[in-house]
């Protein structure tokens, strides 16, 4: 999966970067929202360090999620600096201090996208495909894009007005989050998964309905240019994210199978505001994030078993012992072709050649002590299991994936 995202991400001319696990609290707070669940009670706060030189220890906390991070770094790298927009991937770990249950851990790992610098709603289309490509290209299938706008500063207030309007009436009917929500976060209400609270999100004002001229313009922008990516999207109200930073788009890959709310391979949207709530120059971005802990749940749920790729496409096996120089040229050699390990073991040949099938490589090359004396070596085809005689030199070009024997 990781491999897949690597290769997704470039294609799309996207680089990756690395990024400290460990983030001063401020950074999370204030860009997901210290009344956000992630940014806020599911923080693994880190115990403060007294520093020696008397300065006052930083508040560090582990981070939830990729976003505020990779935001941070692309000023404080200048990436601000050079052409922009910049497009960045990265893959790692995330922790949440949730109620731990199948397919939400404490510790879980995501691919995280982001392009910084550009208002285009045309980014968050390309986010939105590469996060496709990457799931189909993993192998799972039936995935529904859910897709809506929340608005920006110049909308949104009036809507959540609204919707305050419409569910002050209702808050003794509400669940207690809920009756909290009202005053505090409207928005979430819409997203709320208790029972009580679903007859009355039928009635609730939509934000699609209320948006101004610029984000309607943007949403209707997003809308046509997937339809001409022929990428097949939910319009869902509902649909707002738990994080504090977004702004205009916001979507998910849901997969029904997963059921309740864990029902999300990844999200993402627009967070047009987030950089300079965070204290740099305004800059607007887009990104989205895989959970890939969920992601390989599916592909073991829908196909009972995850392909693992061979570690090697060439093992390189002498047939007796002292070959150990010799092999490890022939290893040299074909490395400048494809992946190439060497069996240095002192098993059998047999045992070896077992190895070599079960690993999933395609090529053994054997060798014994006159062929390592002529330079040569038995090349075999593990899949057709044809063998022939080729010199060293001439290995590369016989193992090379569009060069094959074949
Ligand atoms: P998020 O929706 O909080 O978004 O997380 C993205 C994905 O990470 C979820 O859809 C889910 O697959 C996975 N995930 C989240 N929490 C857990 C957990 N406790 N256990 C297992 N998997 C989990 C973000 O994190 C945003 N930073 C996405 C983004 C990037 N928005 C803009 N750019």
């Amino acid at each position: 999966m990781e491999r897949a995202a690597q290769e997704e991400s470039r294609r799309f001319g996207y680089q990756q970067v690395e990024l400290p696990i460990i983030e001063p609290v401020e950074l999370i707070e204030r860009g997901l929202g210290a009344d956000s669940d992630a940014g806020g009670k599911e923080l693994y706060r880190l115990e403060p360090h007294g520093d020696s030189d008397g300065e006052a220890p930083a508040r560090l906390v582990l981070r939830p999620e990729g976003t505020a991070g990779m935001v941070r770094a692309y000023f404080q790298g200048g990436l601000n600096q050079g052409p922009q927009p910049v497009r960045l991937f990265t893959l790692g770990p995330m922790f949440r201090h949730d109620r731990p249950q199948h397919l939400r851990y404490r510790q879980f790992y995501q691919f995280d996208v982001e392009v910084i610098g550009d208002h285009s709603p045309a980014y968050d289309v390309e986010v939105i495909e590469l996060s496709w490509r990457w799931l189909e290209t993993t192998g799972i299938d039936q995935v529904s894009l859910e897709l809506n706008s929340i608005g920006d500063a110049n909308c949104r207030p009036q809507y959540l007005r609204l919707l305050q309007e419409y569910y002050r009436p209702l808050k003794d009917r509400l669940h207690s989050d809920c009756q909290r929500r009202v005053e505090q976060n409207p928005l979430r209400l819409l997203d709320c998964k208790e029972e009580q609270c679903q007859p009355f999100k039928a009635g609730a004002p939509r934000i699609t309905d209320h948006l101004c001229a610029a984000c309607a313009a943007a949403f209707a922008e997003v809308k046509s240019l997937l339809d001409a990516a022929e990428l097949e999207y939910r319009l869902n109200p509902y649909l707002v994210r738990g994080l504090d930073y977004y702004t205009r788009t916001v979507f998910e890959l849901q997969h029904q199978s997963l059921g309740g709310a864990q029902n999300s391979l990844g999200g993402g949207g627009r967070y047009d505001a987030l950089a300079a709530v965070l204290g740099f120059a305004d800059t607007p971005g887009v990104g989205f994030a895989g959970g890939i802990d969920r992601v390989a749940f599916m592909l073991q749920h829908e196909q009972r078993s995850v392909r693992t790729a061979p570690a090697a496409d060439v093992l390189v096996m002498p047939e007796t012992e002292g070959l150990a120089r010799a092999a490890a040229q022939v290893g040299r050699v074909c490395r400048g072709a494809a992946p190439t390990g060497v069996d240095y073991s002192a098993r059998s040949l047999r045992a070896k050649m077992r190895a070599a099938d079960r690993s999933g490589a395609r090529w053994a090359v054997i060798m014994n002590a006159d062929e390592a004396r002529r330079q040569v070596a038995r090349l075999r085809d593990l899949v057709s299991g044809d063998q022939r005689e080729v010199a060293w030199d001439a290995l590369p070009e016989a193992i090379a994936p569009e060069g094959g024997t074949d």
